[in-house]
């Protein structure tokens, strides 16, 4: 089996009658998803809180009830992907373009498991650009004030056109290399007018679900 699909599953595991579950995005989590829509028509309830408009399709296409974020107070758990992780469970988010719903479910989360196989793992985060979340309105100064902070930032680029989240803003990718002092480096990021939100997600997971050299399922708690 493939591995996205054996932790995405296994996460599943942790969710319980009756709570309110987030509901991550990419492709590990859709596998979760999957899952989740298996269980419910199995006959478990609960209400999922979707983290993106590919996430809420999928969802819906698997018939798990929804409820509006504005509804709700507190989240019993979420399942969601990442990027890259270190050891201490520091992840980046935000591959998919997803990041900001992505941080707002998992700031309201009280359960917080991140599924990501072994490809991910990194001693000090960096390997990946972190996506940063910017208004399309002076983009371009957004990208110029990340550039002080020691990255090179790429606009991500759809059909040759700027991406565009779901909530209208663009991203910027801002690769560097070897983030010593994440937590630092967030604050700094989102110090800058014009920046939405940064794929810097720093302890927040609860748990965090891998693989091993083996394909064999690893737990970092
Ligand atoms: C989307 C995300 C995803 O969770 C992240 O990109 C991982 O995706 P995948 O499971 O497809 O590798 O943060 O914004």
């Amino acid at each position: 089996m493939n591995p996205k699909q054996i932790i995405g599953e296994k996460a599943t595991g942790y969710i319980k009658n009756g709570m309110t579950v987030g509901l991550g995005s990419g492709s590990t989590a859709c596998w979760a998803i999957k899952k989740i829509g298996q269980l419910v028509r199995e006959g478990l309830i609960i209400k999922g809180v979707p983290t993106s408009k590919n996430t809420e399709k999928l969802a819906l296409e698997e018939g798990i009830p929804l409820v509006n974020i504005a509804e709700v107070d507190r989240i019993d758990l979420t399942i969601d992907g990442a990027d890259e992780f270190d050891p201490a469970k520091n992840v980046i988010k935000g591959g998919g373009g997803a990041l900001l719903r992505e941080k707002i479910v998992a700031s309201l989360t009280d359960y917080y498991i991140i599924i990501a196989d072994s490809s991910k793992s990194s001693e000090i985060l960096g390997n990946y650009p972190v996506p940063v979340e910017v208004t399309p309105f002076a983009w371009e100064v957004s990208r110029r004030q990340l550039e002080k902070l020691g990255c090179k930032a790429t606009i991500r680029e759809e059909n040759d056109k700027a991406f565009v989240t779901d909530n209208q803003n663009y991203i910027l990718d801002c690769r560097f290399v070897r983030i010593e002092k994440p937590e630092q480096l967030a604050v700094e990021i989102n110090r800058i007018p014009g920046v939405v939100e940064n794929g810097l997600f720093l302890n927040m997971a609860d748990m965090l679900i891998t693989t091993d050299e083996k394909g064999e399922v690893l737990i970092l708690e």
